[in-house]
This record gives structure tokens, sequence and C-alpha cells, in this order.
């Protein structure tokens, strides 16, 4: 139970096809709710942005209600609301933020208008505590392939390591799973395929590994590509597709690099956490090989269960407490969408 002192934050997610509520208080989540548009989008191969926002709107009242319910909580007894207002699709970001201000207003709350992938990586306080005093974070989503250098969340600035040059690493599993004919979305259906598959029965590149290359950037198009000209060399071929082993292949692939340029991150800020968050640390073979390699070489890895990796609306109700936590000023009803935002802190700056 909470004190009356204990802010309850109610965290609103609509950044892409998931439409979600979860609610938060002194860092424990209470409850949440959650609801997704991905089947309507199955049939085109990707997520459609109009789709999704129509999504989001007839979501939005049914899952508050599930989130309020499944907390406990009635909506008065919110104290604060959260809201991702960038980055994502601007269509399905307008109407969660458009869905969060006016329960701000209508309860006369306070409004915090914060990053999406601060959101993953607040996700994991919610099962693991705070952070550490620093951490290496390696954020792996649809849309962001990052390694950041974090100390305190919500205060600090968030120091960029390396990013992607082309295609997210969720893209990636997205692309490569279309053309493998396994659907939308890609990384649960390449992860499902892949567990009957030889992960050593195709030799796909890992690209920006060599010494002179960047350290902490990464590259997926080319293994993209790579995975494309084995299925068209097999089908002009005659062959049939071994669609298991390419999957197996190819995550093992992306897994690896992940989880090298990482640990280098770690080891080069004579660091002792690795904390790995967004969609794609869904994956079980991420988790595996990442769990393994952190043990033998001392780093405690921290990772979010997989229902808190992928979009959520508790992640985004975790940044919101810690920022009411730390008394840090809310953005108030101008916050607006910024579909592009970088990630420089957990709360985006109101527009100039
Ligand atoms: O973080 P997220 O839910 O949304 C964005 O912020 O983009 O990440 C979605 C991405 C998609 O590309 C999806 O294919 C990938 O995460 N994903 C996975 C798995 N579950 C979701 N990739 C690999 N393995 C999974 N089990
Ligand atoms: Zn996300």
């Amino acid at each position: 139970m909470t004190t009356s002192a204990s802010p309850v934050v109610l965290g609103v997610e609509s950044s892409c096809d998931e439409t979600g509520f979860g609610i938060v208080s002194d860092g424990v989540l209470l409850g949440q709710g959650l609801a997704s548009s991905a089947a309507q989008h199955a049939e085109f191969g990707g997520v459609v942005p109009e789709i999704a926002a129509r999504a989001h709107l007839e979501a939005a009242v049914p899952t508050l209600r599930i989130a309020l319910a499944d907390a406990g909580v009635e909506a008065r007894d919110i104290t604060h609301v959260a809201a991702t207002s960038g980055p994502g699709l601007a269509t399905a970001v307008h109407v969660g933020l458009a869905a969060a201000k006016s329960v701000a207003w209508a309860l006369d709350v306070p409004l915090y208008g914060v990053h999406h992938l601060a959101g993953h990586a607040a996700a994991d306080t919610l099962e693991h505590g705070p952070l550490p005093e620093r951490s290496i974070v390696l954020i792996v989503s649809g849309g962001h392939t990052s390694i950041l250098a974090v100390g305190d969340l919500v205060r600090d600035p968030i120091e960029h390591l390396g990013d992607t040059l082309d295609d997210a690493a969720g893209e990636a599993f997205d692309k490569v799973s279309r053309l493998l004919g396994l659907g939308y979305p890609g990384g649960p259906a390449i992860s499902r395929a892949a567990v009957d598959g030889d992960p050593q029965a195709f030799t796909f590149p890992r690209a920006l590994l060599r010494p002179k290359d960047a350290p902490f950037t990464f590259s997926f198009s080319g293994l993209k590509t790579a995975v494309a000209r084995t299925v068209e060399k097999l089908e002009r071929a005659g062959e049939p597709v071994p669609v298991a082993d390419i999957a197996a292949s190819f995550e093992q692939a992306v897994v690896d690099v992940l989880v090298t340029k990482a640990l280098r991150a770690v080891r080069e800020r004579s660091l002792d956490t690795l904390v790995i968050v967004g969609g794609v640390a869904a994956n079980a073979r991420l988790r595996a090989v990442a769990q393994e390699r952190c043990d033998a070489a001392g780093i405690t890895l921290r990772i979010p269960p997989p229902r808190l990796c992928t979009d959520n609306g508790a992640m985004i109700a975790a940044v919101g407490d810690l920022l009411v936590r730390s008394d840090v000023e809310p953005s108030g009803l101008r916050i607006a969408a910024d579909p592009s935002a970088v990630l420089h802190g957990a709360q985006l700056p109101l527009p100039q």
C-alpha cells in the first residue's frame, strides 16, 4: 500500500503499435494495461502509422481502465502523469500524448513529457531496483540500437557511445523475417523459427568488429543483404531454404555483435554493470549469450523480463516516478510531440 506522500504516477505509451498505460509508485509497478495493433499491421509487413493512430484512439480509454483495475487504484488517486512525447511515429505519439494531457488536465495533476528510450532503460528498475551509480545501457529496439553511458537516469545527461549506421537490430529482425516469409513482428517469429535451427549452419557477416572500426557503432544492413543473397541463391538453384538454420545463424550474428560491443564498452569505462533493454532484449538467444559472457567477465547483467522489454506503459510511468522523486519540474500541457527526439535526457525539452 502506498502512503499519502508517495506519488502515484500514470505512464502513457503510444509511440508505435502498443497502447500502454502503467501505474508506478516509489519504483514499484502497481499495475498496467496493454493493447497491441500488431495483428492489424501484419498483412502490410510493417506498422502503418494511420492504422496505429486509430488503434491507439480506440484502445486508450479501455486500456486505461484495465491499468487502473489492475493496480487497484481510482483515477483520482493519480498524482502525476508521464507520457512518451518522442521519438516514435508522429501520428501515434500524438494520440497518447493527447490522452495524457486530457487526464492530467481533468485531474489537475502535473504532466511530464518523457523520452521513449529512457523509458526502456527505466523498465529495468521495476524489476531490479535502482540503477547503479554508473552503467552501460545497450538499447535494442525496432527503431534504435545504441550503447549509452548512463549515470542517474533522470538527472545526468546521457552519453551516446555509439549507434547504428543503418538498420536498428529490431528492424533487421523484421526485414529478415519478411524475406524468410515469417511475417510481422519479425523478432518473435525469427526466435521461434530459430529454436530448431543450427546457429553455425551459415556464417553471416559481423560488421564493424575489426580493430580499426568504430568500437561502439553498429551496422546491420549488410547482414540483411547477406541473408537475402543466401535465400536467392538457394531458390535459384532449386534447393529448399532451410529457414530454421538461416534464422538461427542470423540471430547468432546479431547477438554476437551486440554482446561483443556492449561488453567492450563496460570494460573500456571500467564499469561492472551492463543493462540490456528494448524489444530485442526479449530475445532468448541474446539473453543467454549475454548472461554467459557477462558471467565469464565478472560483469553484472540486468535485463528486464520479456514483457517489460517490448513497449509498455509501465516503463514510461517508471521514468515519471523517478522524475517526481527527483523533484524535477514538470513539463506541463505545453509539451509537444517530437517524433525524432534524440536521447539527451529522460525528460524532453519544451518546444521553443
Ligand atoms: O522496443 P520495441 O517494442 O519498440 C520500439 O521501440 O521499436 O521493439 C520492437 C522490436 C521489433 O523490431 C521486434 O521485432 C523486436 O523488437 N523484438 C524481438 C523480439 N521481440 C520483439 N527481436 C528479437 N527477438 C524477440 N524475441
Ligand atoms: Zn520501444
